[in-house]
């Protein structure tokens, strides 16, 4: 459905201030640049621009009460699964480095359990680029039992000393600036925008080096030519983004959550408008030119990518699964039956219908693991190994 379809509420008074605010930041940066941006810039802009842009400024963002839901909020079951492969990984001591970590939920809930299992992180650090998430992740995190909370430390950097145990990141990925591209008389150009007047318009333009040369390799990787008109995208911050993390970890593994598909499928012919997906009050659309620093933009992520970039690192690719195959491996049914009362039952029932069925979060949703020193088999990928289809 394109954008034009979709009826978002309207924005508040305040709302369209802050959108304006946005659009006048982007315009005086394409300006000073000759009048175009690549998207990426614009949606670095657009989430990141410090006081501006989504992540940097102060709107709700995920909950009932903001724009999308993410599965650590829609169930604590969903934590408890992580922290089921936290333990595992954790047997032997160490920490755990959570980048991106939203509200705090998946925090509050890994810590809680591991500490019902006696199998606590020496430290649990988040590295958070939002510093109003920060915030209430500090709030939820004050209200942890003693012995829990004093774990928790925020990093304003990646961490100079290397990690020995586990780094999560759930729907990080997804919000990584990406390139867009057209296929036009065969061959790429690049989107971004452009000022028109006073209006942001999307324009299309001769693609830069850095992405002709991606587009070049992995145009040779299909079996057919994209179709005319093919809009799809290409996230270039993936290997520097993985890279950095991948430089902190000296033994364990990373979990990485996320909305995508292996490289095959990201660029299926007939995925012909591409992944691009924005969130405004739980309204998902496809338009990132609106709601400018009020609506989150996302892309799904090309895994066959993330897993190229981890071999570069010299990480292992260690698992590849849906998020269904992770949990029910990791035990949330096991979680729900353990209810005995016959409302908390239910709602466990329900909540892990969310989480797991395929039209819902189940299917869509991957994790993969890349690990370093590690020799056992990771009980998350016990049900089921993707890694073929990379
Ligand atoms: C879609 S939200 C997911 C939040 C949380 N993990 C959850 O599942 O509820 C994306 C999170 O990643 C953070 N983020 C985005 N880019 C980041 C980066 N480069 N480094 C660290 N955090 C980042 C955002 O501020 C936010 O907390």
């Amino acid at each position: 459905m394109s954008s034009s379809d979709i009826m978002t509420p309207p924005l508040t008074a305040d709302e369209a201030a802050h959108a304006h605010a946005v659009a006048e930041r982007i315009a005086l940066e394409a300006r000073a640049a000759g009048g175009w941006l690549t998207f990426e810039r614009f949606m670095d802009l657009a989430l990141y621009a410090p006081g501006l842009g989504y992540y940097s400024a102060g709107s709700v963002k995920i909950g009932a009460g903001g724009d999308f839901v993410t599965a650590p909020e829609l169930s604590d079951l969903f934590s408890r699964c992580v922290a089921e492969q936290c333990a595992q990984l954790l047997e032997h001591g160490g920490e755990i480095l959570e980048v991106g970590a939203g509200t705090g939920r998946m925090a509050a809930a890994v810590l809680t359990e591991l500490a019902a299992r006696n199998c606590l992180p020496d430290r649990y650090a988040i590295l958070e680029v939002s510093a109003e998430l920060a915030d209430r992740q500090r709030r939820r995190v004050a209200a942890l039992p003693p012995g829990l909370a004093e774990r928790v430390v925020w990093l304003e950097r990646l961490p100079e000393r290397p990690i020995d145990g586990v780094i999560l990141a759930n729907e990080v990925l997804d919000a990584l600036p990406c390139r867009r591209f057209r296929i036009q008389n065969g061959a790429i150009l690049e989107l971004g925008v452009a000022v028109d007047g006073q209006m942001l318009r999307e324009r299309a333009a001769p693609a830069e080096p850095s992405l002709v040369q991606e587009w070049t390799r992995l145009a040779a990787q299909w079996s057919a030519p994209l179709p005319e008109g093919y809009v799809s995208e290409i996230c270039l911050r993936v290997g520097p983004w993985l890279a950095g993390i991948a430089d902190c970890l000296e033994r364990g593994a990373m979990l990485l959550f996320d909305y995508g598909l292996p490289r095959a499928h990201y660029y299926h012919p007939q995925r012909l408008a591409g992944t691009l997906r924005c969130h405004y009050k739980h309204r998902v659309h496809d338009d990132p030119y609106v709601n400018l620093g009020v609506q989150d933009i996302t892309a799904w992520v090309d895994f066959t990518r993330v897993a190229e970039a981890a071999l570069e690192c010299g990480l292992e690719v260690a698992g590849f699964a849906t998020q269904a195959a992770f949990l029910l491996a990791t035990g949330i049914e096991r979680q729900v039956a353990e209810a005995t009362d016959p409302v908390e039952h239910a709602r466990r029932a329900g909540e892990a219908r969310r989480l797991l069925l395929p039209a819902q979060m189940g299917e869509a949703f991957k994790v993969m693991a890349l690990t370093r020193g590690l020799d056992a088999a990771l009980c998350g990928f016990a049900l089921q190994d993707l890694r073929d289809s990379l």
